[in-house]
């Protein structure tokens, strides 16, 4: 009898533990609503607790649909973007990034990876375990569209406007924080070059910070080519695998994990080339994840995983543990590494030759 009730609880939890995480996507949908009725910016906009009456009354719903709002707020509250307080409704920390003209803003990420064509590849990834020939590097993103994402993306003008400021807004954050936290690292370098620097908004902020350094964005002529530099700041275009413009320091701000290790390593021995005063302060600055599923706490862990996940979806890359970044960096011929976990979730790896 007793044994009989435990089984009971057993399976009773586990349908909870499955049921939650097939709905899973609802959480992202329902966030992806309020952003897109603009929930959070009239909130925030407000400045004080918003009651659901005001909240409903600003909203451009259709009358029919008022009463749903309450639900809506109830899950987006118990997930930790509101907080009800008797007064109303503030937004909590996290919700902050959701607001659409915070320059740390999250939105453009946000809508990018619940964009059709950022889901559709999900939908071939069984399939993807299945097919296949030796040294097949199609991504399952491949397989939906026909192209590799960063050939897609470039030439897409509405998803490529998407991951621009994606990677402006994380870069102010980024390099915000590197500024405060590492200015030690980039001290007594005369020259810096961003490999796939994007449109160089985290070269911007090193740049500012110190004046005597020459600063390159490299990347891409779609992304760059058109890009007018200023000061001690340039951009060059270029494709990384077959050359970088020399340097003392080197960096790679969120673009190894789009790579499998192959191609990293090819990238990496391109850096190794290009740094110019080996021995001397000369040293490649990795910005990137060390995935550790061991120590750290439940969510950091679970992000880290789920971008493993979207790097092998989209990118046919990968997010790699310290053992992993130490075989890369040994094998491209660099001599030692330091990580410093002041990221969040992403760390900064520097890596001397
Ligand atoms: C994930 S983004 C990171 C951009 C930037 N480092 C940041 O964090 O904001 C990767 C960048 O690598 C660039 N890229 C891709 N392939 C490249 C290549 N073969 N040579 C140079 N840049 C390349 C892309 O255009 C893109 O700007």
């Amino acid at each position: 009898m007793e044994s009989q009730s435990k089984e009971h609880a057993i399976v009773l939890e586990s349908q909870a533990h499955v049921w939650n995480h097939m709905l899973s996507f609802i959480n992202s949908m329902s966030l992806k609503c309020a952003i897109d009725l603009g929930i959070p910016d009239i909130i925030h906009k407000h400045g004080k607790p918003m009651s659901l009456p005001q909240l409903i009354s600003s909203l451009q719903i259709h009358p029919s649909k008022a009463p749903n709002i309450h639900r809506l707020m109830r899950l987006l509250t118990h997930s930790g973007f509101f907080t009800l307080h008797s007064d109303g409704y503030v937004l909590t920390h996290p919700c902050t990034l959701l607001l659409k003209d915070n320059p740390l803003s999250a939105v453009p990420f946000f809508l990018s990876m619940l964009d059709p064509m950022l889901t559709k590849p999900w939908y071939e990834l069984g399939k993807w375990f299945q097919q296949g020939n030796d040294g097949d590097k199609t991504t399952p993103f491949e397989a939906a569209h026909g192209r590799a994402f960063w050939e897609y993306a470039w030439h897409v003008p509405r998803l490529y406007k998407l991951f621009d400021e994606t990677l402006v807004n994380d870069s102010r954050m980024v390099g915000g924080v590197v500024v405060e936290k590492c200015k030690g690292v980039f001290e007594g370098l005369e020259s810096l070059v961003d490999v796939g620097g994007g449109s160089g908004t985290m070269a911007k902020a090193i740049a500012q910070e110190f004046p005597k350094m020459e600063c390159i964005v490299f990347d891409s002529p779609y992304v760059v080519g058109e890009l007018k530099g200023s000061g001690n700041l340039k951009f060059v275009q270029g494709d990384m695998f077959q050359a970088i413009p020399p340097s003392d320091g080197l960096m790679l701000k969120w673009s190894l994990h789009d790579w499998n290790d192959e191609e990293c390593l090819k990238i990496l021995k391109k850096c190794k080339e290009a740094i110019v005063s080996k021995g001397k302060g000369g040293k490649l600055i990795i910005i990137d994840m060390v995935v550790d599923d061991e120590k750290g706490d439940y969510e950091s862990i679970q992000t880290q995983l789920l971008f493993d996940l979207l790097t092998m979806v989209v990118l046919c890359g990968k997010e790699r543990t310290e053992k992993e970044w130490a075989n890369l960096f040994s094998s491209a011929g660099f001599s030692s590494y330091k990580i410093t976990p002041v990221l969040g979730v992403r760390s900064l790896i520097e890596v001397y030759p």
